[in-house]
Formats: structure tokens, C-alpha cells, sequence
């Protein structure tokens, strides 16, 4: 049994650790849930019990014995009290993209990359919602044919926004202004996640870019991205399209996704099937659709790839980095 502490356990990201935490029947001994200051001292459920929220601070931590910190609270707050957090023994899984591109650091989607676990040095990074969801079919392409270069379009709901985010959309919704995004996102697509940088692309377009490459192990993939915030509570879509090295069959590839871990091939266009957001929210598969073949080029391949930006996105593949740790003794 372990010490588990959540560190933004107000936020969206932090009440989605508790649901699976408790849906998953993780090991836990103590329980420890911290926030700002102004959320001292709410209560929150947790297995029927009720849970006091603490100010997030080294007073605060230093005698609780952690083995696991559970980080969702933004970039500022994973800089400063990781180190704090794994100075007293635990082990980190952060999921801001603070040191996601460190060396020292491993960035995992357990069904992907399990064993690069191993390397942590006190703190392992959860890779950004939209990478995590691309990474599954990918790497099984790769390991089957090789890959040349990767498109990616998404489309990205608002709860990856957080808490502001939902009620950017919300308030959108009754015709009040947005808080959060710069322009109205109700009945609008933002072509614009995160801030932009000098070469003109996004930062979010960035962190898809280099962190698929350091989860495939790979940097010598070509790889663009437009990253599209769009009017959809829950749940990224994304369209995919991949150049592969090698010919490949169709069919051989919807044999391949079939029977990849962590994938559901919901693809059947003569009876309308392919995955939505709504579909995929509060499921924990990546749903994959319209896989079909870019006749532009040789060995094109598009796919259709939705998953729950909140779960497989960041609690749930953090939770999992979590029980691979307990299983490979940490
Ligand atoms: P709080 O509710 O006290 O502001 P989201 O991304 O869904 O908006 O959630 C952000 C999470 O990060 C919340 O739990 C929020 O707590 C927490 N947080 C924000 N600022 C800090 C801080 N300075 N120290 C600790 N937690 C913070």
C-alpha cells in the first residue's frame, strides 16, 4: 500500500486522479490532496471518505512519507515543488509539460515506451493530452513499416483548458465574453493552443512535434502539426496522416490496430461508425476511424483518432505510469 498525494486535486485533471484512483482500486494507504492556498481546507470524496485539500507547501509535505505525487496543477507549481516532493522520497508523475523534454526525465504512454520508466531520477513527465492519444497507433506503425514523415490536425475540446477553458464555452453559450481564449470559443474554432512562438507555430504544435519524437525514440521523424481548439466539452479528435516506409495492405493494418493494447478500431463507414468526442468521453481506449489510404502519395495513410483528453490524455496514463512503477518495484 502507498502514500499517495494529487497536487491540483481541485482542477479538472485533480478530481479526474481521484475517480480513477478509486475505479482502478489503487493501493493506497494515506491519501493526501493539495491545491492554492485559496482551496485550503475544501472538502472532496474519495471512496465515500472525506478528504481535507492543503496548501501546497514544503511544511506541508515534508513528514507525509509520499510515495506518489500526482501532478496537475500547471507548469509554475510542477517547477517548484517536484523537486520539493521527491527531496522527501516520493516519486513524481507531472503532468505539466515543465520538464517533459528534460534528459534526465523520462515522458511515457505506458503501452508505448514502458520501459523507459526505469531511467527516473524522482520525477517522471505524462507527455501532452494530444501526443498520448497519436503515440499508440503510432508506434505500432513504426514497429510494422517504418515511418517517414507525420501530419497532424486536431481538434481539441475545452476541458483541456481547464476548469477556465469549460467555462469559456459555457458562458460562450449565454452569450457572455471569454475569460480564458482571446476570442469566443462557442460556434468558433481557435487555430491557436498555447502561446505562439518566433517560427510561427504554437507551443502546443511544438510539444507534439519533439515529444513524439522522444517517445518513439526517433529524431529523425518528419513531423507538422496545426493544433485547433475547438467548441466540444471533452474529449481531442485528431486527424493523422502518416507517410509509412514500407507498401502496406489495408486490411493488414486494420489486423494491426485490432489487435494493438489500448486501441478500439471503430471504423465501419457503411453503417456510419467512426468515433466522435461524445462517444469516447468517460472511456479509456483511443478510437480509431476512417482509416483509409492517401492516394497522394506513396504509402499514405490517414486516420481518425479520438480519445478522453482528461483520462487517457493525463489522469489515466498517469495513474498507469503509477502501477507500472509498483510492478516493476520502482
Ligand atoms: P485551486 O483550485 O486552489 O486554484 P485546472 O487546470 O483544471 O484549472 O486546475 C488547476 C489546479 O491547479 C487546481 O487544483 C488549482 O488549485 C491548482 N493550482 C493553481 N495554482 C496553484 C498553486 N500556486 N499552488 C498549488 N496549486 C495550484
Amino acid at each position: 500500500m502507498y502514500n499517495v498525494a494529487i497536487v491540483g486535486a481541485t482542477g479538472n485533471v485533480g478530481r479526474k486522479f481521484l475517480e480513477i484512483l478509486e475505479e482502478r482500486n489503487f493501493p493506497i494507504k494515506n491519501l493526501y490532496l493539495f491545491a492554492s492556498k485559496r482551496s485550503a481546507g475544501l472538502e472532496l470524496s474519495f471512496k465515500g471518505n472525506k478528504y481535507f485539500v492543503e496548501e501546497t507547501s514544503e511544511e506541508n509535505i515534508k513528514n507525509k512519507k509520499i510515495d506518489f505525487a500526482l501532478f496537475s496543477a500547471g507548469g509554475d507549481v510542477s517547477l517548484k515543488f517536484s523537486p520539493i516532493f521527491s527531496s522527501y522520497g516520493a516519486v513524481v508523475i507531472d503532468n505539466s509539460s515543465a520538464f517533459r523534454m528534460d534528459k534526465n526525465v523520462p515522458l511515457v504512454v505506458p503501452e508505448v515506451n514502458p520501459e523507459d520508466i526505469k531511467l527516473h531520477n524522482g520525477i517522471i513527465a505524462n507527455p501532452n493530452c494530444s501526443t498520448i492519444q497519436a503515440m499508440i497507433p503510432l508506434k505500432a506503425l513504426m514497429d510494422n513499416y517504418g515511418i517517414k514523415r507525420i501530419v497532424y490536425s486536431t481538434y481539441q475540446a475545452v476541458s483541456g483548458a481547464g476548469v477556465q477553458g469549460i467555462s469559456d464555452l459555457e458562458d460562450g453559450l449565454n452569450g457572455k465574453p471569454p475569460k480564458k481564449f482571446p476570442y469566443p470559443i462557442a460556434g468558433n474554432c481557435l487555430p491557436q493552443i498555447d502561446v505562439f512562438l518566433e517560427n510561427g507555430y504554437t507551443k502546443e504544435e511544438i510539444k507534439m512535434i519533439e515529444e513524439t519524437k522522444k517517445i518513439l525514440h526517433n529524431n529523425n521523424l518528419k513531423i507538422t502539426a496545426t493544433t485547433v481548439r475547438v467548441p466540444v466539452l471533452n474529449s481531442h479528435s485528431e486527424s493523422i496522416n502518416v507517410e509509412l516506409e514500407k507498401p502496406f495492405e489495408l486490411s493488414d493494418i486494420f489486423d494491426l490496430f485490432n489487435n494493438t493494447n489500448g486501441i478500439t478500431l471503430y471504423d465501419d463507414i457503411n453503417n456510419l461508425k467512426y468515433p466522435t468526442p461524445l462517444m469516447a468521453s468517460g472511456k479509456d481506449g483511443v478510437f480509431i476511424g476512417r482509416v483509409r489510404r492517401d492516394f497522394s502519395i506513396d504509402n499514405g495513410l490517414n486516420l481518425w483518432v479520438v480519445a478522453d483528453n482528461i483520462r487517457k490524455g493525463a489522469a489515466l496514463n498517469a495513474v498507469q505510469i503509477a502501477e507500472l512503477l509498483i510492478g516493476s518495484d520502482m
